[in-house]
């Protein structure tokens, strides 16, 4: 174990020693990885440090200190609800990630319920964290399986419903296939039974907008269909902001009440928070919000083109190897998997990774899953060769599988 050193060491060495650190990662800026980044362009990436840097160190929990940030986060907020069409009188509050968002929109729909042993209901594709957030809350999880479109089954939600439940969860879309549950019908079942309607756009909150207007078919799932509640997107996904930055946007900015704590129980006088963070990054608000001033819808939907080429590159090129299948999906998330037992995909893994890919193996179906972002498009034709030479690789036999459901 390292030990604080005796004394200071002088930043050259040091950032010397970070950078050493780094080399040896996978190269996201080549492309290399289709998980953990999201990435435009250096001109972008500039953009991005500076704005945080402008904001560095200030504490976004003292707004009173820093009403720029105050202003920047209400901006923030405002084009995400409009993106996300929500009506007159909603809110929204600017959080660390997605999984801060659905912490809060559970703790809120728990609060707002006040039932005793409360459960929620939610599609197994949904995202792991509804799971942590509720064994924090001490909120039952019934995970309903989705239908063969990976789907959520919405009369099996329904039978699962019970006096105890407090929401249900769609995804929009799930990150295990890119697809997105049936919200309106999940809608009425929320309407139907006064439950809170929790949308998971944590991915496609700032993406999907932009795929249909590229003219993707794609059901609905922001505030326009009745009895959403609320709606978590993060930017720091395809916003394209640095990370630390999700919102977690309610249709009724009262809502907020549910998930804000406020106590006196100290010597210090009253604290107060709608976030599950004390001490907050500016620089996150500050780079999140220049993110999405600089980059626009044009911006945006430029991103969103690039993904689709992505998606249409390489689906193409994999399924033009025998023994690959690509899942159906118009999203930024792709799946294949072999049909040929005599093609492991375990070992196709196992030889891309080789060539630098850092691989997301999917558990069910055992499969490759690739989160696309902007920059894929220009590295489609590299991958794909690595591709098929990963597939003769593990056609010899001789390569080890990587095991399954590594997701992260
Ligand atoms: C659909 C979905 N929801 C929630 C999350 C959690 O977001 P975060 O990792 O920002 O906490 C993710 C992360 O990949 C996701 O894909």
């Amino acid at each position: 174990m390292r030990a604080l050193p005796a004394e200071g060491q002088d930043w050259p060495a040091l950032k010397q020693a970070l950078l050493d650190a780094k080399s040896r990662d996978y190269s996201w800026k080549r492309g290399r990885m289709a998980v953990f980044f999201y990435y435009l362009d250096e001109a972008l990436e500039r953009i991005q440090q500076e704005a945080y840097m402008t904001f560095w160190t200030e504490n976004n929990l003292g707004q009173r200190a820093f009403p720029s940030l105050a202003r920047l986060e209400r901006e923030v907020i405002g084009m995400g609800l409009s993106l996300m069409r929500a009506p007159e009188g909603a809110g929204g509050t600017f959080t660390s990630g997605g999984s801060e968002s659905i912490f809060l929109a559970m703790l809120a729909a728990r609060e707002r319920a006040g039932k005793a042993n409360p459960n929620i209901v939610i599609p197994d594709t949904a995202h792991l964290t509804f799971d942590r957030a509720c064994w924090y809350l001490g909120i039952e999880v019934r995970r309903v399986r989705t239908d063969r479109d990976r789907q959520s089954d919405v009369m099996a939600m329904a039978a699962a419903v019970d006096y105890d439940t407090i929401a249900l969860v769609g995804s929009a879309p799930n990150y295990p296939f890119g697809s997105i549950d049936r919200i309106e019908a999940l809608g009425a079942l929320a309407q139907q039974h006064d439950l809170w309607l929790h949308v998971d756009a944590c991915v496609g909150g700032f993406l999907s907008p932009f795929l249909s207007r590229l003219g993707v078919n794609l059901p609905g799932w922001d505030f326009s269909v009745p009895g959403v509640t609320s709606i978590s997107a993060d930017i720091h996904k395809h916003g394209m902001a640095p990370k630390g930055a999700s919102l977690l946007l309610v249709r009724d900015d009262a809502l907020r009440q549910h998930h804000r704590f406020e106590s006196s129980a100290w010597a210090r006088g009253t604290y107060a928070a709608y976030t599950a963070q004390g001490t907050r990054p500016g620089g996150a608000v500050a780079a999140a919000w220049a993110v999405m001033m600089h980059l626009g819808e044009a911006g945006y939907l430029d991103c969103a083109r690039r993904i689709l080429d992505a998606r249409r590159a390489i689906a193409a090129g994999v399924a033009t190897i025998p023994g690959l299948e690509v899942l159906p999906g118009n999203h930024a998330i792709l799946v294949f998997r072999s049909t040929d037992p005599a093609l492991p995909i375990g070992a196709v893994a196992t030889a891309l990774d080789a060539r630098g890919w850092l691989v997301s193996r999917q558990a069910e179906p055992d499969g490759i899953h690739l989160h696309l972002n902007p920059l894929h498009a220009e590295v489609a034709e590299e991958y794909l060769a690595d591709l098929q030479a990963a597939v003769a690789e593990a056609r010899g036999g001789a390569t080890p599988a990587m095991a399954a459901g590594r997701a992260y």
